[in-house]
């Protein structure tokens, strides 16, 4: 193997160009010639290639977003499409690819192996942590780290007023996001997708703490919250809200959408982390000959799997944290 390529794909997340740093600087330590492909399978599809040097990734790694850009390409699913990606590796003698990105990237990934021969290797970089076969994907813990700390500062103005705030945040069908922030921030209660929402439930909740004296409450509701798969994001906080209202009238109740501010910022330390090790065993495995393959991390270890294996688990809902942040008396 003696060049390869990066790309990411999807939404972007943090800890992306930690895995795009560590590709290229990996790389360029075992002698192979690196590209850089922007905006996903869409600058492959288009020929956006960038050779890649040392000073490319210089001062990236906590850096948010992905300083090669990314795209959602529908061209990809294509047959069309995909033959212009595959011209396109060829022209550079692109050997080996490295997808950063979720789930869909990594079918695009595979279809590039299965289809046309191309080693390809997956890192998983999407804030949803909705992949079954790693404990975490790159950039979940960054956003878990913003929605906890804009809930502090939410705190702020909403107990002063002994107001109910119900947060909207991303994660698509997963609910790790609003769990692990509602742990994090101390919320009255969260709603996630893999249970279910009950707007009943949760308005008992909002009058048994008041008759508890605790008028300010935080509910986290992830964006998949109506489990019937009517995802409407951006829309669930006012209609939990509406729901709150409709059973509660005199409630003093706000709703709050975070949005792509989860996908901004700096990575944590931990994202970095994960990224840099995640690139470097990603050229690791291409070097090795390895193909079809997803880096993942369990029990805090970096690792690799067949990537038709990985992508076949279905990811286990974590009852416990859901259950601690609910159920610890917040009055
Ligand atoms: P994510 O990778 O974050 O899950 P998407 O689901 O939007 O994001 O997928 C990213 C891109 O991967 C798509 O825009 C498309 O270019 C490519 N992709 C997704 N599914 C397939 C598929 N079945 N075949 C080929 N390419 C795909
Ligand atoms: O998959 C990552 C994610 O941020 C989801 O949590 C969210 O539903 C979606 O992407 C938002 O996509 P876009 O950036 O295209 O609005």
């Amino acid at each position: 193997m003696k060049t390869i390529g990066v790309l990411t794909s999807g939404g972007d997340s943090q800890g992306m160009n930690a895995a795009v740093y560590a590709t290229v600087r990996s790389a360029l330590s075992r002698n192979l010639t690196v590209y850089g492909i922007h905006h996903g399978y869409q600058g492959l599809i288009n020929g956006e290639v960038e050779q890649m040097t040392a000073k490319s990734v210089e001062g990236i790694v906590h850096r948010g977003g992905t300083v090669i850009g990314t795209a959602r390409c529908p061209e990809m699913k294509t047959v069309e499409g995909q033959k212009k990606a595959v011209a396109t590796l060829k022209k550079y003698g692109i050997e080996g690819l490295v997808v950063i990105g979720g789930d869909g990237s990594f079918q695009g990934a595979k279809v590039l192996s299965t289809q046309y021969g191309i080693k390809v290797i997956g890192i998983p970089g999407t804030i949803d942590n909705d992949l079954a076969y790693t404990d975490y994907t790159l950039g979940f813990d960054s956003a878990v780290a913003v929605v906890a700390n804009n809930v502090t500062l939410l705190r702020d103005t909403m107990s002063c007023n002994d107001r109910t705030c119900v947060v909207e945040v991303m994660g698509r069908d997963c609910g790790d996001i609003a769990m692990f922030a509602a742990l994090a921030c101390g919320a009255e209660a969260v709603c996630v997708p893999e249970v279910g929402y009950d707007p009943e439930a949760l308005a008992q909740l909002v009058l048994h703490n008041a008759q508890m004296g605790k008028k300010d409450n935080i509910i986290i509701v992830a964006e998949g919250i109506r489990s019937d798969g009517t995802l409407d994001k951006g829309r669930e906080a006012d209609k939990v809200v509406n729901d709150l209202l409709k059973r509660i009238p005199e409630l003093n109740v706000r709703g709050t959408v975070l949005g792509h501010l989860q996908r901004s910022g700096d990575a944590t330390v931990f994202d970095r982390r994960l990224g840099v090790e995640m690139g470097d065993l990603a050229v690791r495995c291409l070097v090795d000959g390895k193909t079809d393959r997803v880096i993942g991390i369990k029990n805090d270890a970096v690792f690799d799997e067949d990537m038709l294996f990985a992508l076949a688990k279905k990811k286990q809902f974590n009852k416990r944290i859901y259950e601690l942040a609910n159920n610890l008396v917040k009055y």
